[in-house]
């Protein structure tokens, strides 16, 4: 038998994770999306996205009879309804792209709403798990216009690469709704997971997810503040933040200094709150200068490499061969998404330099980049090819365990500036190459770390 009957509306990273681990927990979910050839593709097994562990819950879940996938919203209803029983929560999954000014595009949720407005049963819970501006559950509960179902906001802290494992191990459940049957409902679907349960009105559960990625990308912000003025100063970043994190009111975690934030969700989120904010007539100065100081890091990045490669702080980058190692948002991902890397290239570019790059995560058949902006290759060594520098821009650990005496014989300078401190430098140093970090003391970058 299933605990509870459950369509999940959309099949991206979100919708997908939460459908599989939903089934992986004993529920049985039709999941639903308006992509036919991606539903064939789903059914045959083939999840299309790169989300470790995923395809085996899927396959799992397929197995068992706990998760089959249909094309649309409205079918995953029938679908329960013709195995005897109908749905008993539906979750919205879709996207909400950065719409006009920053603010969420909701157009696919209102879709969907169109769609089952008159096919939901009574007493169906909807559930939002897209990220949506403070107001939008109470919304779609208005343009939904049925006063027998409940729509309730349970939004997701999912990590791309480890969403299937943030999932099943979360830091915490958040539900919220003015109706507390609703919202332990939803909670209960949770249950085996033993987390933390914050159970709060709509518009709180929208602002926690919100708040959430904002304080991140503030942190990051701040670190990255804080490696620029260990650079004026001479001090060292890794140990700024060691010694920072130790004070559990800060914490370890996303303290590295880096090319700038990026992704899916930071940019798209910071922005969508500071429209939120505007519209509330609150000036959110700590939020805009979060996002201000991230755009500054593209710049601040192209200066570093500007200085190493020239030797000048104006140098001319104007066709000099620059080999980019590492193009996605993070590592782990194929997602190029508002990649840092990718905003750093592009300033590259315009200051005139030749560019090539290299990321294990993306193949050069498939790579949807802008060829004028850079040629993909597969290999690295050929990448670094009579470059004047490597520059690393994504933290792949697979960087580390490059041949560096292999890469200093093909280059035509060796030098590499590495925008995640994510090389130990002896390593290069012992192959004759200059390493240059990001918020390193100069005595430990071979005094060329400020640009
Ligand atoms: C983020 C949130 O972490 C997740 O909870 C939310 O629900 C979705 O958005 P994700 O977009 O997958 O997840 O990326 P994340 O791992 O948070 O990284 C965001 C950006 O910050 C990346 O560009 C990453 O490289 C950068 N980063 C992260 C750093 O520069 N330094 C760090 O220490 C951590």
């Amino acid at each position: 038998m299933f605990d509870r009957r459950i369509a999940v509306v959309g099949t991206g990273y979100v919708g997908l994770t939460t459908g599989a681990c939903l089934a992986s927990l004993g529920h049985r979910v039709v999941c639903a999306d308006v992509d036919e050839k991606k539903v064939e593709r789903l059914r045959s097994g083939e999840i299309g996205i790169q989300e470790e562990g995923l395809a085996e819950l899927v396959s799992e879940g397929v197995a068992a009879g706990r998760l089959s996938f249909v094309v649309s919203a409205a079918a995953a209803l029938v679908e329960l309804e013709r195995e005897g029983a109908p749905v008993e929560v539906m979750f919205l999954c879709v996207p909400t792209p950065m719409g006009v000014g920053g603010i969420a595009d909701l157009a696919a949720v209102e879709a969907v709403i169109e769609e089952v407005r008159d096919a939901l049963p009574a007493g169906v819970v909807v559930v939002n798990k897209s990220t949506v501006p403070v107001g939008t559950t109470d919304r779609t509960a208005e343009l939904l216009e049925r006063d027998d179902v409940v729509v309730v906001s349970n939004p997701e802290f999912l990590r791309e690469g480890s969403a299937v494992q943030d999932f099943l191990n979360p830091d915490r459940i958040v539900v919220g709704s003015s109706s507390q049957d609703a919202a332990e409902r939803v909670a209960a679907l949770y249950a085996r997971l033993g987390a933390p349960m914050v159970l709060t009105d709509a518009a709180s559960s929208e602002m926690i997810k919100y708040a959430a990625n904002c304080f991140l990308a503030m942190k990051l912000s701040y670190v990255n503040a804080i490696a620029e003025l260990c650079e004026r100063l001479d001090a060292d970043v890794v140990d700024v933040t060691e010694g920072i994190g130790y004070d559990k009111r800060i914490g370890q975690a996303f303290l590295s200094p880096g090319p700038g934030w990026g992704g899916s969700c930071l940019p798209k989120d910071t922005h969508a709150l500071l429209q939120v904010a505007d519209s509330a007539d609150f000036e959110f100065r700590l939020l805009r200068a979060t996002i201000d100081t991230n755009t500054r890091q593209y710049q601040r990045m192209v200066d570093k490499i500007r200085t190493a490669v020239t030797g000048r702080r104006k140098g001319s980058l104007t066709h000099k061969r620059l080999a980019l190692f590492g193009l996605t948002f993070k590592a782990g991902t194929d997602d190029l998404r508002d990649s840092p890397a990718l905003g750093v290239a592009a300033l590259l570019k315009q200051a005139g330099a030749n560019l090539v790059g290299y990321d294990p995560g993306i193949s050069r058949a498939a790579s949807a980049i802008d060829h004028t902006l850079l040629t993909v290759l597969d290999d690295p060594y050929l990448a670094a090819t009579d470059a004047e520098a490597i520059v690393i821009l994504t933290e792949w650990p697979e960087f580390r365990a490059l041949d560096w005496p292999r890469l200093a014989s093909v280059i035509n300078t060796p030098l590499v500036i590495d925008t995640r401190n994510l090389l130990d430098p002896d390593v290069p140093r012992r192959a004759k190459f200059a390493w240059i970090g990001v918020g390193r003391r100069a005595t430990d970058t071979g005094g060329g770390a400020s640009p």
